[in-house]
């Protein structure tokens, strides 16, 4: 995620941009820089790091213009550094653009422009719009140009336009990530979300999906993607301004549990071809040489990221037959481990700058294994210290309590096993052609749990005043039952425990009586005979906890007719191929923490004790 902010109009263009880049400062923090145009020249300045290097820039050196734009980035393509940082520039100097989003077929087309003579001084894929747009404008006005171009663009962006050459004029387009219109009194805003524009307008237009705008002093214009002149249809926005930082939710804990379905969408995009079956993990920089000679991998990690390795495990072992060790970040280096020069690292880490998880990786690094991150930040300690990144592209996850990181950390690992199994042909092409369809529908299956939320928040009206709870899961559901647990103790101070379902009879089920919830995972594929046959097993285990009056909410498959007459509370979750229902299950559990957490009067996203990213030992 990034911020995007665009004026025209006769306040202070700097002013107004910075002000509100400084609302947005929560979709990306690595990077700033902002364009204006004065007198047909354009003036450029950026930074790395924080947006308050930006100002300080300015302030030593101010900057004045009639118009401009202005980004804080959030890198998914391309390090966090000032030559990355947005605006980007054509060859001339005069077109530039900012952009929120992954262009996929920008290297299709980089070469392309490359082979038209343009030169290109960044890593990003957002640079090549400005020089495909250039490459447009003979016979075309910037409007036209910037039309034909955003045509051939594939992928999800937000993108604002300017030129040095049509003044006083800024276009917008939207394909994916959000893009709100400001309109005030002659003069006109353009922004990536509402707390931007508050302090100037309540006039809002969210502009939809193929839909481009120009603005000008004498107005906004928006077309379809089909050129057609569409309705401004203006919204009076309400918000508070701490309400629009969050979306309009609650917490950002909320807004970041409903955005799984556009985190998991981006962390997908351009890493699988459905014709060919080709999982593109280049990024991972994995040489085919070591891919045949991988003996054992390891996946080191903590708190939900350990969770998320636990799931790796299974896929990878599944899918590639090679032995998979996990670890915590923090036990890891005090057993000796076997590790190699054959051995691959994996570590998991959403901030990227976990002290336990580091040393683990530098314990693995001086034992010579090669080391592959999957991680949530551009730019980080562990990224910079991996031979590989194979990044989250999940946005800034503010609230404590990690939940679209996790699914995408998911995501990841089911791309990566994939990966191994197709390198190392221990997957048929059939298997992997049934399961990337899966993959793609995804996103909206998790759309549909995301509008039951009214029935999870049922459920945690019934419990939420119980001092304990036990989460249970078979084989690939166990870590979700971690996952579960861990969200409800760390949000709302219950103590819950995660366990494996089968292991009730040896202690647990003494635990059981009728003021003790027990949340069971019980979704299946119905074309998998392994996941069935887990199944089976955890109706058994529902049936001990039953007889011993324990509360039951259970997790089934759509048109389960079983679960309902043995569970006092059913979560339905959609049927989909089994190594993905772990990112369907953990949805509603994430949402049963937080109702709970909200019941019990608990600081949602700033738990007591805990912190965001846990940088010492
Ligand atoms: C998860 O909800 C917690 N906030 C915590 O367990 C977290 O997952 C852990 O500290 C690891 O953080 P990382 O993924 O940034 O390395």
């Amino acid at each position: 995620m990034c911020g995007i902010v665009g004026y025209v109009g006769s306040k202070s263009v700097v002013s107004v941009i910075i002000n509100g880049l400084r609302k947005l400062e929560y979709r990306g923090y690595d990077s700033a820089g902002i364009a204006v145009v004065r007198n047909n020249q354009v003036f450029i300045r950026r930074a790395s790091g924080k947006l308050a290097n930006l100002v300080r820039s300015l302030n030593s050196t101010p900057l004045t213009g009639d118009y401009g734009i202005g980004h804080t980035r959030w890198a998914t393509h391309g390090r966090p550094s000032e030559e990355n940082a947005h605006p980007h520039r054509d060859c001339t100097g005069k077109i530039i653009v900012v952009h929120n989003g992954i262009i996929e077929n920008y290297l299709e087309l980089k070469t392309r422009l490359q082979k038209e003579n343009h030169r290109f001084v960044t890593e990003t894929d957002t640079e090549i719009i400005a020089h495909l747009v250039e490459s447009l404008m003979p016979g075309r006005s910037f409007e036209g140009a910037s039309a034909e171009a955003i045509k051939q663009l594939r992928g999800s962006f937000a993108i604002c336009l300017i030129s040095a050459d049509c003044p006083n004029t800024i276009i917008a387009a939207r394909n994916g990530p959000p893009l709100v219109l400001g309109l005030g009194k002659q003069e006109f805003f353009v922004a990536s979300d509402v707390p931007a524009l508050l302090e100037h307008t309540r006039d809002m237009y969210f502009m939809k999906d193929g839909e481009m705008a120009v603005l000008s002093p004498e107005g906004v214009i928006v077309r379809d993607s089909d050129g057609q002149v569409v309705p401004c249809d203006v919204q009076e926005v309400q918000w508070s301004p701490e309400m629009a930082e969050k979306g309009g939710f609650r917490h950002y804990m909320l807004k970041e549990v409903h955005e799984q379905p556009r985190s998991i969408r981006e962390t997908i995009a351009g890493r699988i071809s459905l014709d060919s079956g080709d999982i593109l993990l280049d990024e991972a920089m994995i040489p085919e040489a070591f891919l045949s000679k991988i003996e054992r991998i390891h996946i080191v990690a903590c708190g939900t990221s350990w969770h998320a390795a636990l799931i790796g495990k299974f896929l990878i072992e599944d899918f590639t037959r090679i032995p998979v060790e996990i670890d915590y970040g923090s036990e890891f280096r005090y057993r000796n481990p076997l590790v190699s020069d054959r051995s691959l690292v994996i570590a998991i880490s959403q901030s990227g700058e976990t002290a336990d998880t580091l040393a683990a990786v530098r314990e693995a690094k001086s034992k010579h294994a090669r080391i592959l991150s999957i991680c949530n930040v551009v730019g980080s300690m562990l990224s910079r210290e991996s031979d590989g990144n194979l990044y989250t592209r999940s946005g800034p996850e503010i609230g404590v309590a990690s939940t679209k990181a996790f699914t995408s950390q998911l995501a990841v690992l089911v791309l990566l096993a994939l990966y191994l199994g197709r390198a190392r042909n221990t997957l048929s092409g059939e298997q992997i052609h049934s399961l990337l369809p899966e993959l793609i529908r995804l996103p909206q299956c998790i759309q549909q749990l995301l509008d039951r939320s009214s029935s999870y928040e049922e459920i945690a009206g019934a419990i939420c005043r119980c001092n304990n709870a036990l989460y249970l899961g078979r084989g690939i559901h166990y870590p979700i039952a971690l996952e579960g647990a861990l969200k409800l103790k760390e949000i709302s101070y219950i103590h819950a425990e995660g366990y494996p379902a089968g292991e009730m009879k040896h202690g647990p089920n003494a635990l059981i009586d009728q003021t003790f919830p027990v949340v069971t995972l019980a979704a299946r594929d119905k074309q998998n005979p392994k996941s069935v046959l887990r199944y089976e097993k955890m109706i058994s285990n529902i049936e001990e906890v039953r007889a011993r009056q324990g509360i039951i909410i259970a997790v089934a498959s759509e048109g389960d007719k079983r679960i309902p007459e043995l569970a006092q509370y059913v979560i339905r979750v959609p049927e989909i191929a089994d190594p993905l229902l772990p990112i369907l299950m953990i949805i509603p559990l994430q949402l049963l923490a937080y109702y709970i957490a909200v019941l019990r009067g608990c600081d949602v996203d700033q738990p007591r004790n805990l912190a965001k990213s846990v940088t010492v030992e």
